[in-house]
């Protein structure tokens, strides 16, 4: 399959079959990922790659208790990570500056770059791989499990297995609406009615509503999916695990 129609292919996999994943394809899948682009050729980085099914047992609590954490056979956790540079600096009488802000983001782009890296190899071997948003949520608790040290912290993990569904395609948003031309281009009103005019009236956005008993598919993302109290109290969280390690 060419790249593009694999790209457009992709949909999150939320249940797996039970089959391994063969070493040497896990190996070709990481090395995909060390392929991506990353700040300064530093690789400010760690991809921790999780299959014991002891660890994967606590994992599962730390993300929500999300099923596919226990059923996909690989687990990989990508953490942004100034740690080993620093050592290796420390150790050649150079004097590392990275434990803050900007090289927290620099690691987060890093390991984000690798995790779609990873993704796209991981589905050229035809398996399926789910995003966990909730590595940001619960930081503190994977810290702990995996044993991660001061200079490192956890930005994003992939769930990756092979498929045990097909789900159907999820739309997006029309290009119009995430391209600018030339410089930025606030939206209006009508844009706006336009653009998410497929997803509102989609027979998803009517079944939501109906079962959170709202009005707008709006209000299902701000009063019962990602609510202010949520982002507060995990922003804070977060926060305090970037001061645990180190990066301010
Ligand atoms: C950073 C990030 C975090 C995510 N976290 C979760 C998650 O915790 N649970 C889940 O079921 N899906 C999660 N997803 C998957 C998204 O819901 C999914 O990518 C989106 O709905 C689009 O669907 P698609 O990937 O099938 O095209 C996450 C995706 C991203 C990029």
């Amino acid at each position: 399959m060419h790249i593009r129609e694999q790209i457009a292919a992709h949909r999150s996999i939320r249940r797996y079959s039970p089959q391994p994943v063969p070493d040497d394809i896990l190996r070709q899948i990481l090395e995909a990922g060390v392929c991506a682009s990353n700040t300064g050729n530093m690789q400010v980085y760690s991809m921790i790659v999780t299959r014991d099914s002891h660890l994967k047992q606590q994992l599962w609590e730390a993300h929500f208790k999300q099923d596919m954490v226990l059923q996909a056979p690989v687990l990989i956790t990508f953490c942004a990570d100034v740690r080993r540079f620093g050592k290796w600096c420390a150790a050649r009488k150079a004097q590392p500056s990275y434990r803050n802000l900007l090289w927290f983001c620099n690691g987060s782009t890093d390991a984000v770059l690798a995790a779609q890296n990873v993704t796209l190899a991981a589905e050229s071997f035809g398996l399926g791989i789910c995003y966990l948003g909730t590595t940001l949520y619960n930081a503190a608790s994977i810290i702990d499990i995996l044993n991660i040290p001061p200079g490192v912290i956890p930005v994003t993990t992939l769930v990756m297995g092979y498929p045990d569904e097909q789900p159907p395609l999820t739309g997006r948003l029309p290009l119009e609406a995430v391209v600018h031309c030339d410089v930025y281009r606030d939206c209006s009103e009508d844009d706006l009615s336009r653009w998410y005019a497929a997803t509102e009236t989609s027979e998803q956005a009517e079944k939501l509503l109906q079962i959170n008993k709202k009005e707008t598919l709006a209000q299902v993302f701000t009063d019962c999916r990602y609510t202010h109290k949520d982002n507060v109290r995990m922003s804070e969280a977060y926060l305090q695990a970037m001061k645990q390690q180190e990066f301010m």
